[in-house]
């Protein structure tokens, strides 16, 4: 099979935001306790938390991380959290029905996030809270001093305010498996409030409205419509969350669910339009695609967990080959609208549906998927063009028309660098590709990293990795065009100087 594409630096969609590279780290699972913190570990800091995990963390360039929840967060009271360890109670966690020691919690995550090198995203809880809490929790991070909350925020140790920026307002609220959920209206009236309130103690940061929490939601996509009525004035964003799985073992099927990401970002950036002109508004809201990932394989396994025990191993997914090209290719999909999508948190970031993991007391090692996230978080910076494409198509269970070649080009002008990421997503046929890059006249191939396996049931381990790119790629430019071979179900990323 035979694809072609051509590349200029004149086609520009939008300059990326690199918080499209962002992660998730929710109070569930071994994600917080024996995952960043695990305190006696031999490469525990002085706060607990494991430079091992920081370093894969950093590895990964991760800028933002969404906090502390998910699910937990709609019953969370984040003032458990706070102050000295000692005096922090213990909770029942009603969303993963676990306890929850608090020993982690707002400033100790924002003292990580900085060694990391990432900024928090946070989310409140408007699920069993409101307006009061969420005034209250901003008063407390973000303003300098002379005040109830601020100044206790001084007292706990920290002069400076966190100045923490983006802010979700809430979680999944649609789901009835939300503690609180509420419907449209109801979330709306209060996410708009909460908002307001939260705006007239720092004006300076952004809002994310609540989305739904998938495509199959009975309610998608009429609560975006409905929210959005009630929270447009007041937020910057709205929310999608997407997780995968191939639970009929139908791998082409799977890969191809880049499809499915499509339709999701053009659905919601239509509704989203439709309210800015109901509204008449000059605001044009973006995407903030707060929570993506494969999430099945740990089902079962999730069902034996007691409850009520502390930090249990829930919700670690093993991933394959096959998980790692889906992944490339919702990073890849998220580029493509680099000029809506301006967040996205892989969920989570370690244990929890993770590309980290952790042994307790022991290691840690990087799942198949780390490595297609680490190669865009890390080489796609700059601006995202529009590659002009012809390929050849095929149809699987659930998409017609699925292209072989799934592709996104980004430039970044500053150091001249142009990198073509690229899937082929058919597993049983190799793909020829030639790219017109005639107008990057002297740049040369830098390198073509591929990831590919015989396996795509191929899984990494504490102790093998399996799945693991290489960099002997067969591009090759010569008078202006790239001819590559890309072997069945593989990802590649060529950089060019
Ligand atoms: O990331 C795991 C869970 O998935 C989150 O807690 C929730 O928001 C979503 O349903």
């Amino acid at each position: 099979k035979k694809a072609k594409m051509i590349i200029d630096k004149a086609y520009k969609i939008a300059e990326i935001d690199e918080r499209v590279y962002g992660s998730f780290i929710e109070h569930l699972g071994r994600a917080v306790y024996g995952g960043l913190y695990e305190p006696g570990h031999p490469e525990a800091d002085e706060q607990g938390f494991r430079k091992d995990v920081i370093d894969l963390v950093q590895q990964l360039n991760v800028p933002i991380v969404r906090y502390p929840g998910g699910n937990m967060v709609s019953a969370y009271n984040w003032e458990d959290g706070i102050g000295p360890k000692e005096d922090r109670p213990k909770r029942l966690e009603l969303a993963w029905r676990v306890i929850e020691t608090n020993e982690v919690g707002t400033n100790e995550f924002v003292d990580w996030a900085k060694k990391a090198g990432s900024e928090v995203m946070m989310a409140i809880n408007l699920g069993t809270r409101g307006i009061d809490a969420a005034r209250n929790i901003i008063e407390y991070t973000n303003h300098p001093s002379g005040t109830y909350w601020s100044d206790l925020r001084v007292k706990h140790g920290y002069k400076e305010p966190h100045k923490i920026k983006t802010w979700c307002l809430g979680n999944e609220m649609d789901g009835p498996w939300q503690v609180g959920q509420k419907t449209a209206y109801e979330y709306g009236r209060l996410a708009s409030e909460a908002g307001k309130a939260m705006r007239l103690v720092d004006p300076d940061i952004e809002l994310v409205s609540c989305g739904s929490s998938n495509t199959d939601m009975p309610t998608f996509p009429d609560w975006e419509a409905e929210t959005l009525t009630h929270t447009y004035d007041v937020v910057d964003y709205i929310s999608l969350h997407q997780y995968f799985g191939n639970r009929d073992d139908d791998s082409q099927n799977f890969i191809a669910n880049g499809m499915e990401l499509e339709r999701f970002i053009s659905t919601v950036t239509s509704v989203a339009d439709y309210i800015k002109a109901k509204k008449r508004s000059k605001k044009t809201l973006m995407l903030s695609f707060d929570e993506w990932n494969v999430w099945y394989h740990s089902n079962d396994a999730d069902k034996e967990i007691e409850p009520w025990t502390v930090a249990p191993p829930q919700l670690e997914d093993h991933y394959n080959f096959e998980d790692a090209l889906l992944v490339g290719s919702i990073l890849i999909t998220f580029l493509k609208h680099a000029d809506r999508v301006k967040m996205a948190c892989m969920a989570q970031l370690v244990n929890v549906i993770a590309p980290i993991m952790t042994e307790n007391m022991g290691a840690a090692w990087k799942q198949t998927i780390y490595y297609p996230y680490m190669h865009a978080s890390v080489y796609g910076r700059g601006v995202s063009l529009k590659a002009i494409v012809d390929s050849p198509k095929f149809d699987t269970k659930d998409y017609t028309d699925v292209e072989y070649l799934d592709t996104a080009v980004v430039y970044n002008e500053e150091e001249e660098e142009l990198t073509v990421f690229a899937l082929n997503r058919h597993i049983e046929d190799d793909l020829h590709v030639t790219i017109n890059v005639s107008g990057f006249e002297d740049y040369e191939i830098k390198e073509h990293i591929v990831l590919e396996h015989d396996d795509l049931k191929a899984v990494n381990t504490a102790t093998h990795e399996s799945v693991t790119p290489h960099r002997n790629g067969n591009a090759v430019l010569q008078d202006g065009f790239i001819e590559a071979k890309l072997s069945k179900a593989s990802w590649h990323v060529v950089r060019l100087r």
